[in-house]
């Protein structure tokens, strides 16, 4: 039997070192996207069990702050050990939590073990530096600053239900590293993935309290941890609409959002198509649409557009839909209410006049992968995030009309350009709003060491480990003054 549940799959918190099981014995059910069947059961937990694990965090600052980093560093190689063996398994538990396609789940496990030990190896070079006096006008030989980078305390970690173990491990692992405390709070739909990551790292030689959980449903338990005085740092992905919710609770509380997309892809009319068609329905259909950096909008020309949708088309019917426990791409929705928003976004855009070139068909959660052409901007589905399997090709007339409608989304996560002119490229991507452009590529997060970061409604502030180590980070100065 493992520590993490009891015979009747009641999951636990890992509270001060211990797997603990909810006190109030207030549970929730998590049922699998994929047929309905029980996956476990996870505790809602109270504010007062909130208040025991914040003052555990507390408790267990001084001492974990003061552990050296090689040996935090230790910690984050031996979990991802732990992690790669048990890689198969803990996919599993992810395909039917959150109906993510087998060959992705595996993807994302293994990915959080490369995260780790890349994070573990950054954190052994934060070194320090040291600034002579003397280097500035009437500066003196006899002053010397040593700036180190010192933790901010007890970090509040809140991940998605998409990527519950790499977006858990992706601010987990940078606050440790950085000698933080941490709790983790994981989506509801999603929390026994991210709890088994969590047994990783404990097992790993965590001590009792560095490392805590509080699952929960965040529209519940969320405020009350969220404003807690306990917490030093909000590290928070998810949806816009919850992160500007939490910007607005944070009060003086820094914060980290990484939010919502847009992401468009704007095609010109010199570039290689097959290659983009393939790299656009990779990056618009990949596990659903459910990714943040799904591109979500194909902003091209007339010309380019009819050349450009046969081969679109002839892909997109070719992705496997089904079971993710096949050998599939197109897998059923997280839940009924996403399913839902996919059907009122393909209604609304044919009701306008855009034209279904393949999909609108949806069954139960499952969303056919749907090609929109003739998107204006009228429509819902040229603005709203569906994180669904909906593609709109959107007309304009040049560059500089793609550039005015991607810019004028209230997303700023990432876009493409697809051309073989780099004057070009640069000329779109110097005026793009966004955090990051693609050259010849979909939109996506990784390599996680890149810079990762949303504007204006995709969120503020910078992950990628050695960012998120200095977003959770802040420097301290002590200056030596010598006597001669
Ligand atoms: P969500 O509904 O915003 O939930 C995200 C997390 O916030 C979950 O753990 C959720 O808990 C928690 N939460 C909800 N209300 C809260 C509150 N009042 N206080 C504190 N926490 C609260 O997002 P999601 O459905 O899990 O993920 C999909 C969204 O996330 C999409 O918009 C996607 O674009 C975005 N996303 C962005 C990125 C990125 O890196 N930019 C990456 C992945 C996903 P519960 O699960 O219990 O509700
Ligand atoms: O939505 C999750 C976001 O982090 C996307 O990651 O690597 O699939 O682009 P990736």
């Amino acid at each position: 039997m493992s520590k993490l549940f009891d015979d009747q799959k009641n999951y636990k918190n890992l509270v001060n070192g211990q797997w603990t099981s909810s006190i109030n014995h207030n549970y929730i059910q998590i049922s699998s996207p994929v047929d309905g069947s029980f996956v476990g059961n996870v505790p809602s937990m109270s504010q007062s069990e909130v208040d025991e694990v914040i003052q555990f965090s507390k408790e267990s600052f001084q001492s974990w702050s003061r552990v050296p980093i090689y040996e935090k560093a230790a910690i984050l190689y031996k979990a991802a050990a732990i992690l790669e063996v048990r890689a198969n398994e803990i996919a599993e538990i992810l395909v039917m939590e959150i109906a993510k396609d087998r060959k992705s789940a595996i993807s994302e496990v293994k990915r959080t073990v490369d995260f780790l030990r890349y994070t573990a190896d950054v954190g052994k070079n934060m070194e320090g530096v040291a600034l002579n006096g003397e280097n500035f006008p009437g500066g003196s030989k006899n002053k010397i600053s040593y700036v180190k980078r010192v933790p901010l305390g007890t970090v509040l970690s809140i991940s998605p239900f998409n990527y519950p173990i790499n977006l858990s491990a992706s601010k987990v692992a940078p606050a440790l590293i950085g000698g933080n405390t941490v709790i983790l709070k994981p989506p509801t739909q999603g929390a026994i993935s991210a709890l088994h990551l969590v047994e990783a790292l404990q097992d790993a030689g965590l001590p009792k309290g560095v490392l805590q959980t509080v699952t929960g449903k965040g529209s519940e338990i969320g405020d009350y941890i969220v404003t807690h005085s306990g917490v030093d740092f909000i590290n928070f992905t998810g949806s816009t609409e919850i992160g500007k919710h939490l910007s607005k609770l944070a009060n003086m509380t820094p914060l980290l959002l990484e939010l919502g997309g847009k992401d468009a892809a704007i095609i010109l009319e010199d570039a290689d198509l097959p290659f983009t068609a393939s790299n656009i329905v990779d990056g618009a259909f990949s596990y659903s649409g459910q990714r943040c950096t799904a591109v979500k909008r194909i902003l091209t020309t007339d010309e380019v557009a009819e050349k450009l949708i046969p081969l679109l088309k002839e892909k997109i019917e070719k992705l496997p839909v089904g079971d993710p426990r096949d050998e599939v791409i197109i897998t059923p929705l997280i839940d009924q209410k996403a399913a839902d928003l996919a059907k009122f976004l393909i209604d609304d855009a044919i009701s306008k006049g855009a034209v279904a070139i393949t999909g609108n068909r949806i069954e139960g959660t499952t969303v056919y992968p749907t090609l929109l052409d003739g998107v204006t901007e009228e429509m819902e589905i040229a603005w709203q995030e569906p994180f669904s399997p909906i593609l709109p090709i959107i007309r304009v007339k040049d560059k500089d009309d793609a550039i005015r409608i991607a810019n004028n989304s209230e997303y700023g996560l990432q876009s493409s350009v697809f051309t073989q002119d780099i004057n070009k490229a640069f000329y779109i991507a110097d005026r793009l709003e966004v955090g990051t452009v693609q050259i010849n590529n979909k939109t996506e997060r990784g390599p996680d060491h890149f810079p990762f970061m949303g504007v204006k409604s995709s969120g503020m502030g910078t992950q990628g480990v050695r960012y998120s180590i200095d977003s959770m980070t802040r420097p301290k100065a002590i200056v030596v003054n010598l006597r001669e």
